[in-house]
């Protein structure tokens, strides 16, 4: 991680709602970070804040572990024009994400230690916040033979994935999983069978029928997460489900893990909280018949917008722990890439700055308490990473200092000139949403500070 604007060796963040999941922590306090590592969060007595320290009035806000986000796509090598790694990391940091795992439909993909290495140094010099990537499964993402998994273990990836692309072959799906128990990194898998969902560009169903579009039936994902969990349950290797997507899913899941399967799921931000009624472009409104906003390309997304029981159901399985956390599968395109037809538009939402807004309106609507949104976001990602990265998501003393500090009651409008992504396709532009980032710190930097966030230089002015 590069160094930053502002120094914060001492950091007081006073009267903040902090939610630590990590230590079923929920309760009005104070935070002191220093050195990078927090060193309270909880009560702090004045006595104990240092004299010389920035101070943020919390009072209304929340504190809790920065973000992790399991999937998110930085494009970085080969599509800089489309996001890099600065620009990713700033909208992460912007987004309240501290931790973001980098999925490898890079070109070259990520499927060597010398691209590994490629993208440590790039994160070091260029990135706000940490950056893990994940590797292919399969050389060049071709789905032919398997990557050297174990070389790119050792040079440091955190999980596999041909992300973007399934892993076709269940034979080479079934060697992946044999080889994650070994290396003990999940293998995160894009739940597709291609040849049912074929040309489709959405989901199946009314909308697509309406809109003459070809739909992509939710049984091109339910088909394949069934393969995976046989193949998981053959091996006793470690699945993790990536962007899960219909409310068939759900109990397949469920009953993979009530049988002691090493089976974990992912679901996004716009799969919880928009519909295929948005491709109509009245972002979710009803209408009766396609209007002149409809084919909304920005709406375009693998696995596409569902149901509103989809919708329901995944909300459901989130509140329950059938599904451990939320991924936001930020996916940045140029401009280019989605001014087209809706059949020729690129797959992909970005969504790293417009997540917690999104996400807090299943808060604010009661179907989500906050405590399982930031457990979702923090210590349910962590585990699926593994116990060596529970220090990322808590904020016990010692551990780095990687924190989000949000205000869930601010109202704004999502406007993408505004973004620090690259890629401004999201079908949100121009939508209110309630809850904005004030502040995140990353290892105990200020990575991001909203504008308007006053920081007072001493105790005195506590
Ligand atoms: O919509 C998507 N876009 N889904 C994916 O799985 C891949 C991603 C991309 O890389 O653009």
């Amino acid at each position: 991680m590069r160094e930053r604007c502002v120094e914060t060796d001492n950091i007081v963040i006073r009267h903040a709602r902090i939610i630590d999941p990590s230590r079923r922590m929920d309760q009005v306090g104070d935070v002191l970070l220093s050195n990078g590592e927090i060193v309270v969060a909880g009560t702090l007595g004045v006595e104990s804040i240092p004299d010389v320290c920035r101070v943020i009035d919390g009072t209304g806000l929340v504190a809790s572990p920065g973000f992790i986000d399991l999937h998110c796509h930085l494009r970085e090598p080969g599509f800089e024009y489309k996001e890099t790694i600065a620009a990713g990391s700033k909208a992460g940091a912007k987004g309240g994400f501290t931790t973001l795992c980098a999925m490898p439909n890079t070109d070259p993909p990520i499927d060597n230690a010398a691209v590994v290495e490629f993208i440590h140094q790039k994160v070091r010099q260029d990135s706000l916040v940490r950056i893990l990537p994940i590797g292919c499964v399969t050389k060049e993402r071709k789905g032919h033979e398997l990557a050297e998994m174990e070389e790119l273990a050792s040079a440091g990836v955190v999980a596999f994935s041909d992300d973007g692309d399934p892993v076709y072959d269940a034979n080479l799906m079934r060697l992946a999983l044999v080889y994650s128990l070994d290396l003990g990194l999940p293998i995160s898998n894009h739940c597709q069978d291609k040849s049912l969902s074929c040309n489709g560009v959405m989901a199946e169903g009314p909308v697509a029928t309406h809109l003459g579009l070809d739909g992509i039936p939710a049984a091109a994902e339910e088909a394949m997460i069934a393969r995976d969990i046989a193949l998981a349950e053959a091996t006793g290797g470690r699945l993790h489900v990536a962007h899960l997507s219909t409310a068939g899913s759900v109990p397949l899941v469920r009953e993979a893990k009530e049988r002691g399967l090493s089976v974990t799921a992912e679901v996004c931000p716009h799969h919880l909280t928009t519909t295929d009624q948005w491709v109509l472009g009245r972002k979710g409104e009803s209408v009766g018949a396609a209007g002149g906003l409809a084919y909304d390309t920005s709406t375009k997304v693998y696995p596409p917008l569902r149901s509103q029981r989809d919708v329901e159901a995944l909300v459901s399985a989130l509140v329950e722990g059938v599904i451990d956390c939320i991924a936001t599968d930020h996916a940045p395109h140029d401009l280019t890439s989605k001014q087209v037809t809706y059949q020729d538009a690129a797959f992909g939402i970005s969504v790293l700055e417009t997540a917690l807004g999104s996400l807090l309106q299943l808060v604010h609507t009661k179907k989500l308490s906050m405590e399982a949104m930031v457990e979702r976001l923090t210590t349910g990602p962590a585990r699926v990473l593994g116990e060596s990265y529970s220090n990322l998501a808590s904020l016990e003393p010692g551990t780095p200092a990687d924190i989000v500090l949000f205000d869930p009651e601010q109202e704004w409008t999502v406007d993408t000139s505004e973004f620090e992504s690259k890629g401004r396709n999201t079908p949100l532009e121009g939508t209110n949403l309630k809850g904005r980032v004030v502040a995140t710190f990353a290892s105990g930097r200020m990575a991001y500070q909203a504008p308007g966030l006053k920081i007072k230089e001493s105790r005195d002015k506590v």
